[in-house]
């Protein structure tokens, strides 16, 4: 009984800043360009679809940012978040290995998208917008802004990726719950969702070009993204400065290894940013789906954050706009581009990038489910994966991972990998040129 297993921070604890790692990042800056005129995107790029306040947020070069009090008020519904050391998982690999996991799943959506959402909502809230539209893949995020906006007293309107729709009708009801409404994507409700048609399966680029459409249509109604963006990261940093005070309650000090999922770059840039701030000197590894392997397969370039091409022209890695991934159960996973942030840091060799298949992360999530008790979500199922390899080698380390998100509505996926019908999507290099094709005309970066 003497080792302690919860790593426990009290409110009071609760991080005063964000940290924005953008003054820190290796290399010249590379500016996201206008999908108009090609050139480095300013306000009026920005304006139509978010508020000033976010935007301030997304270009500082500040190496901190105040929390206002409200978001630090509405933080305490479920921050700080523990800190778990796995002992089971450890004993069950029987691993020399320390293994620690920062847990975001007992937010009131079930994953980290609530520590962004919040913010967004008060900020939109705050320049006197009525509504929020957004996009959801796995669902997590949908719930996370419908959530977020029901505490601001916004509308909310999200487009959900079809198969996501499809495969966890229960995250519909939670965003309905909360008082959203929610469509299938594609949609018939806007002009891209009707030129998307063929592809009902749909995917993150497509409903993202669907919301962005409504809120650019209507003065009242703003933009909302879930990961990407550079203020959406900044705002996922409570989750690393919470871990390294943790880490120091454990004694643990920093760790050789920090493991995350990357789907879009935030539940991972959250927890990492505040390591790489500190100096810590470690290995830092990103897991992503073998099925849409944007930093191992992609291209690094300029490119669309949605498949139509209304936004930003971004500096990442991808795998093409207009690539959509197949229907792999860890749908927030499915982006065809990642962070410029994160892609910045992969480019500069900081983060080495591994891709998994389906069943070897389910195999892992089941191995820690029948261990540490909590069922996760497909998409930190990558991260787990990733640990065990690391924890695999023999030697005495200490790993610290992201276990981003429960899997509570994922449930069908974990029938399917236990009934053995799970699928193992190649992503071919024939996709690969098909969707690299597409790529916009734009500066070649070095
Ligand atoms: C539980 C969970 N983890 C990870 C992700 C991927 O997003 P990001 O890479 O921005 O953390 C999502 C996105 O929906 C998610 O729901």
């Amino acid at each position: 009984m003497s080792e302690p297993t919860k790593f426990l921070l009290p409110e009071d604890a609760i991080p005063t800043h964000w940290v924005n790692l953008a003054p820190d990042l290796p290399g010249e800056p590379l500016p996201p360009l206008s999908p108009r005129t090609g050139e480095p995107a300013g306000p009026d790029d920005l304006t139509p679809i978010f508020p000033m306040g976010l935007i301030a947020q997304e270009v500082s070069q500040e190496p901190e940012i105040a929390i206002p009090d409200l978001v630090r008020e509405a933080y305490k519904l479920w921050r700080p978040t523990p800190l778990y050391r796995a002992r089971r998982l450890e004993q069950a690999l029987g691993t020399k290995a320390r293994i620690f996991y920062k847990y975001e799943g007992g937010s009131p959506a079930g994953s980290h998208k609530p520590n962004t959402a919040v913010p967004q909502a008060y900020e939109n809230a705050q320049a006197g917008i009525a509504k929020l539209a957004t996009e959801t893949g796995a669902g997590q995020w949908g719930s996370s802004l419908a959530f977020a906006c029901s505490l601001f007293g916004l509308e909310c309107e999200v487009f959900m990726v079809g198969s996501s729709y499809d495969q966890k009708p229960y995250r519909r009801s939670m965003m309905e719950t909360w008082g959203a409404s929610v469509h299938r994507s594609p949609s018939e409700r806007t002009q891209a969702g009707r030129s998307q048609a063929a592809h009902p399966t749909g995917s993150l680029g497509i409903a993202i070009s669907e919301a962005v459409e409504v809120a650019a249509g209507d003065p009242a109604c703003n933009y909302a993204l879930g990961s990407v963006l550079n203020h959406v990261l900044l705002h996922q940093t409570v989750i690393g400065q919470e871990a390294i005070a943790q880490l120091e309650l454990a004694g643990a000090g920093m760790p050789d290894v920090i493991v995350g999922c990357v789907g879009g770059g935030s539940n991972f840039g959250g927890l990492v940013f505040p390591f790489l701030r500190a100096g810590a000197d470690c290995r830092i590894v990103a897991a992503e789906p073998a099925a849409c392997p944007t930093l191992t397969r992609g291209v690094y370039s300029y490119d669309y954050g949605d498949t139509v091409g209304m936004t930003p022209l971004m500096p990442m890695y991808t795998l093409g706009h207009d690539f959509v991934p197949p229907p792999v159960h860890a749908g927030g996973l499915r982006y065809h581009g990642d962070a410029p942030m994160v892609c910045a840091l992969v480019k500069a060799g900081r983060v080495e990038a591994r891709s998994y298949r389906q069943n070897e992360t389910f195999e892992a999530a089941v191995k820690f489910a029948r261990s540490e008790g909590i069922i996760p979500a497909p998409e930190p199922a990558h991260a787990i994966r990733a640990v065990i390899e690391e924890a695999s080698d023999g030697e005495a380390k200490t790993i610290l991972f992201g276990l981003c998100g429960h899997g509570h509505f994922d449930l069908a996926a974990y029938d399917a990998y236990l009934a053995g019908s799970l699928e193992d999507p190649e992503f071919s290099e024939s996709d690969l040129e098909a969707a690299l094709a597409g790529l916009p005309d734009a500066p070649v970066i070095a």
